[in-house]
């Protein structure tokens, strides 16, 4: 290994996923996640079932990231852990594992805001000519609990131009997808689902928020009213309809991702738009977005499926910038539920 080589370890554990990544010089070298199956059974995230698998898989996680990067741990220029925002009990899972390593190895540790991550990982370059965004340029960040449109000028420097007023986009499509008797998370299913339905079978309410804020809570609303009226009449409404309600609901989630979206780039005049967080691995939002670039002449950042997911590999890479900048965490320092970019 050439001497000024960075090597960063990355570690995520903010939710559900427990993640390890290894990055040189800005190349990915591994990114290993294990997913947490338990909670499936409850419909959602239980917090202190999270860190207790957590707690069981930072060390073989982290043990196969090294392996598969094909370094030892004493390569290691520094760790970059997730410092929030998330689940606190997850947090602590990486947080206290990245301060006892780095510790251990004599190396710094690099607080990471999870959001910034989500932003920063399309700049993980698998070989060298990967192609990466210029700066500035717009990031639509859509999860489980966010929705916003971010002006990003440098990988330190973030400004949110818009974001939601109450649900996050991904709460619709699971809380929809709940409604419909799909398991949870419904926003893959809603995905499957709507590939084979006409997405404009059913009409849904589309907000009328000023600004670039977004709202989903009414469609919410709209979408479980259509059901309960429609069930009324046919008690068979929902499984005879799947496909067409759930390719009606992701349309109107593109509808509405898109139109304030079209008016940021109008706002900010810039001519790269990229998309990231969970919700950026649906195929309609990937190919509406694609295609609303093409229309517009701008240059589009779809993330590959592998980094819309909670990962290490954007942690370890917003770590490596914050490491060229020797911007590094004391060890005081704990992890925190909220915050913003
Ligand atoms: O970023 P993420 O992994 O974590 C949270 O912020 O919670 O996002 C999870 C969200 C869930 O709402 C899930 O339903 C949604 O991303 N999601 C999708 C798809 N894959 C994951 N939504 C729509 N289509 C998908 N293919």
């Amino acid at each position: 290994m050439a001497s000024d080589s960075v090597t960063i370890l990355g570690i995520e554990s903010s939710c559900d996923d427990t993640s390890a990544a290894v990055i040189r010089d800005g190349i990915l070298l591994s990114n290993v996640i294990a997913s947490q199956s338990v909670h499936e059974e409850y419909g959602g995230v239980v917090p202190e079932l999270a860190s207790r698998a957590h707690q069981q898989n930072i060390v073989p996680v982290v043990d196969a990231a090294i392996r598969r990067a094909g370094i030892c741990k004493e390569d290691l220029s520094a760790i970059a852990f997730t410092r929030g925002p998330g689940l606190l009990g997850s947090l602590l899972v990486g947080t206290s594992f990245a301060k006892g390593m780095s510790l251990g190895l004599r190396i710094p540790i690099i607080d990471v805001n999870h959001l910034h991550g989500h932003v920063l990982s399309h700049f993980v370059r698998r070989k060298a000519d990967d192609r990466v965004p210029e700066f500035p340029f717009l990031c639509l960040l859509i999860s489980g609990g966010n929705s916003q449109i971010i002006l990003v000028r440098a990988y330190n420097d973030m400004e949110i131009l818009g974001r939601t007023i109450d649900d996050a986009a991904g709460e619709a499509f699971d809380k929809c997808a709940k409604t419909m008797g799909l398991p949870y998370p419904g926003g893959p299913h809603i995905d499957r689902l709507a590939a084979e339905g006409d997405a404009r079978a059913f009409r849904f309410a589309r907000p009328h928020i000023p600004g670039l804020d977004y709202s989903f809570s009414g469609l919410k609303t709209s979408f479980l009213y259509t059901l309960r009226d429609a069930i009324r009449l046919d008690a068979d409404f929902v499984e005879k309809n799947k496909a067409d309600l759930a390719a009606s609901l992701q349309a109107t989630i593109i509808d509405i991702l898109l139109d304030k979206l079209a008016k940021a780039v109008d706002l900010t005049c810039v001519n790269t738009v990229a998309i990231g967080g969970g919700v950026s691995a649906n195929s309609g939002i990937r190919t509406a977005v694609a295609e609303f670039c093409e229309r517009r002449g701008l240059t589009a950042f779809i993330p590959e499926r592998a980094f819309t997911t909670d990962n290490a590999a954007m942690v370890a890479m917003a770590g490596y910038f914050k490491y060229l900048d020797r911007d590094f965490c004391a060890y005081d320092e704990v992890p925190y539920a909220r915050t913003s970019i």
